[in-house]
């Protein structure tokens, strides 16, 4: 491989790595979110307190949309 194939290869890596971060900060639902999401975003996810059901299930849309 001469250096002219490497710098190319190089240049490709680079835009590869680029473009899967601005993907990565396109998702509008950050990280920490997704991973509460993985207990909380089932159905009918839910608790009992003093006798009361309480529902913990969280829509992902919903909270997209939230502050
Ligand atoms: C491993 C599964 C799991 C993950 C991950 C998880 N939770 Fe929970 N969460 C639960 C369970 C189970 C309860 C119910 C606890 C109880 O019975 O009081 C709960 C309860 C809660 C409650 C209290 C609801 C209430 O009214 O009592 C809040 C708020 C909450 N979670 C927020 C979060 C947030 C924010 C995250 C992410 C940082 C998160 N949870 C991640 C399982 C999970």
């Amino acid at each position: 491989m001469n250096s002219k194939h490497f710098y190319y290869l190089m240049l490709i890596l680079i835009l590869i790595f680029f473009s899967s971060g601005i993907v990565l900060a396109q998702d509008n639902i950050p990280k920490v979110n997704k991973s509460c999401l993985t207990c909380h975003q089932r159905e009918g996810f839910s608790t009992k307190h003093d006798g009361k059901e309480i529902s913990l299930t969280v829509d992902p849309a919903v909270l997209a949309d939230s502050v």
